[in-house]
């Protein structure tokens, strides 16, 4: 490449999992890592390993898999978060630890209730302590986005003389705006005296619907890597999407004087692996991977479009991995093939087991459904991986009865720790009375925050894709579930949120403190 690099570092499975409902376990976290290093990756922070041993045991995992992109991990500048970091890190190819601490006035006061100099010297004492065991640092000055220019400039000279090799300057509360952003980071870049031995980076949230904007605005002003996470996931309104990042450079060359080695050709998938495994549905008018993206509706438009693309397109539709539905395999369609597609798609298959296993639910559903396109066999590999998850409860049987001017009613059954247990409710409609017969039997105490219902692909035999959101206090889970039958997959997504609400693995947000 002729162009200065600009490294992506993704943390879909670091921030993205901090979205409320968005945690994914260890064999969802690989799947996505090994996405993310096939779509060219630059760094995959996988997690941070001290929240919890599920996270550590995940960031190990993402670690022994992935050999091409840099895998990193998080830990606040404190002891024992930076050797749980580097004890996950072992089995990487290359490794990565990401140091933070707080440097705005109102952080260091209220949550860390420390002066500047002890943030300071505790920034460096962890650095330090991260080169002993690697020479590849990141520093983030959390909140840089609300702290003072001449505190930021000292810490970050600091840092760099104790070894840092990436400074990440945090959007932390998404309040910065573009041009003050992009002047910011230029600012730093000339006033540090040894910003030449350091890449600048930034990770931008989305508060004000500006991440994509601020890290942008960034790159111009000389950073050389952003910080982004696929569909945009992340803490609150999230952080900057990748593929939004990615497109907009590679579309811009006029403008930018770097260029990512991202594959673009990868972007939809795994936009939607990601939505499929989190939950989080994409926003049919989302920039690049939204349904409606490259969709022209419009008379005018289409007629613009089909004499010249260019008329209305300012990126290919195939440069980011659309391409028209297509039937790829059927009822008659048989082992080998169902293979072969799987791992067209990516899905590195582990075991015959495993292969048994997929394609048995391949024939269940094709038997339901003629056509299987790759929406499909994606959902019916992410819903696998769902019921993978520590199952203490499945669903067994259920029958709905759904009659006008009658009460809907549903009766099911669930194996629950074991044990076989049936339960009838009624409801105001089928779904409602199969939610309320399965917590008959769990009793779960949870609260439903959203129901969503999706197709999968079009027609009306297609497979219903559905998310339900638990909350148990504060607890917030979402629970998946595909099937050409939408109760059904409405009562397999409420038991799938179920085994994750009754999965105890607690585990401790990296940004709050009370555990420090
Ligand atoms: O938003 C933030 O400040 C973070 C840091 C941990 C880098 O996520
Ligand atoms: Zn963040």
């Amino acid at each position: 490449m002729s162009k200065e690099q600009l490294i992506i570092f993704d943390t879909t499975l670091r921030d993205g999992e901090q979205s409320p409902g968005a945690s994914m376990t260890r064999d969802e976290k690989v799947r996505i890592a090994r996405a993310l290093e096939r779509m060219r990756v630059d760094v995959i922070e996988a997690g941070f390993p001290i929240a919890s041993p599920g996270d550590f045991e995940a960031v190990k995992a993402v670690a022994e898999t992935v050999t091409e992109s840099t895998v990193c991990g998080l830990a606040r500048a404190i002891d024992g978060d930076i050797d749980r970091a580097v004890e996950a890190l072992k089995p990487a190819r290359r490794a990565r630890i990401h140091t933070f601490i707080a440097t705005s006035p109102i952080h260091m006061r209220n949550k860390l209730k420390m002066e500047p100099d002890e943030v300071v010297e505790q920034a460096v004492r962890a650095v330090k302590r991260a080169r002993n065991h690697t020479d590849d640092v990141e520093f983030s000055p959390e909140d840089a986005g609300r702290s003072e220019p001449d505190f930021l400039c000292r810490v970050l000279e600091a840092v760099i003389d104790a070894g840092a090799t990436t400074l990440n300057i945090p959007d932390t509360v998404g309040y910065s705006l573009p041009n003050l952003f992009g002047e910011l980071i230029r600012g730093l870049i000339e006033r540090i005296p040894n910003s030449d031995k350091a890449i600048f980076s930034v990770h931008c949230h989305n508060d004000l619907g500006l991440a994509v904007a601020n890290s942008l605005m960034a790159v111009l002003g000389g950073a050389r890597q952003v910080e982004c996470t696929i569909n945009g996931l992340g803490e609150r309104a999230g952080n900057a999407a990748l593929e939004e990042v990615v497109m907009a450079v590679r579309t811009r060359q006029d403008v930018f004087p770097c260029d990512t080695r991202i594959d673009t050709t990868q972007i939809l998938d795994t936009s939607r692996l990601v939505s499929n495994i989190t939950g989080f549905r994409v926003q049919p008018n989302k920039a690049v991977v939204g349904a409606n993206a490259f969709a022209h509706e419009s008379g005018i438009h289409q007629d613009g479009v089909l004499k010249q693309r260019e008329t209305y397109e300012i990126m290919r539709p195939e440069d980011v991995g659309w391409h028209a539905n297509r039937m790829v395999l059927g009822k008659h369609s048989g082992r080998n093939a169902f293979r072969a597609r799987l791992e067209e798609l990516g899905f590195g298959i582990e075991s015959e087991e495993e292969l048994n296993e997929l394609f048995m639910r391949f024939k269940e559903l094709a038997d339901k459904k003629h056509e299987i396109y790759d929406e499909d066999i994606q959902a019916l590999v992410t819903s696998a991986d769902q019921a993978a998850i520590n199952e203490r409860v499945r669903l067994v049987a259920l029958k709905v009865c759904s009659e006008t001017g009658e009460t809907p009613r549903a009766r099911v059954t669930l194996l629950m720790d074991g044990e076989e247990r049936t339960a009838e409710a009624e409801g105001s409609g089928a779904v409602d009375a199969s939610f309320r017969a399965i917590e008959e039997i769990v009793h779960s105490g949870t609260e439903l925050l959203l129901y969503s219902v999706n197709n999968i692909t079009s027609g009306t035999d297609a497979q219903g894709e559905v998310t339900v959101r638990l909350d148990k206090a504060g607890r917030i889970v979402n629970g998946k579930g595909a099937d050409t039958d939408i109760v059904i997959a409405s009562a397999l997504a409420y038991v799938n949120a179920l085994n994750k609400v009754l999965d105890t693995d607690p585990r401790h947000h990296p940004q709050v403190e009370e555990h420090l």
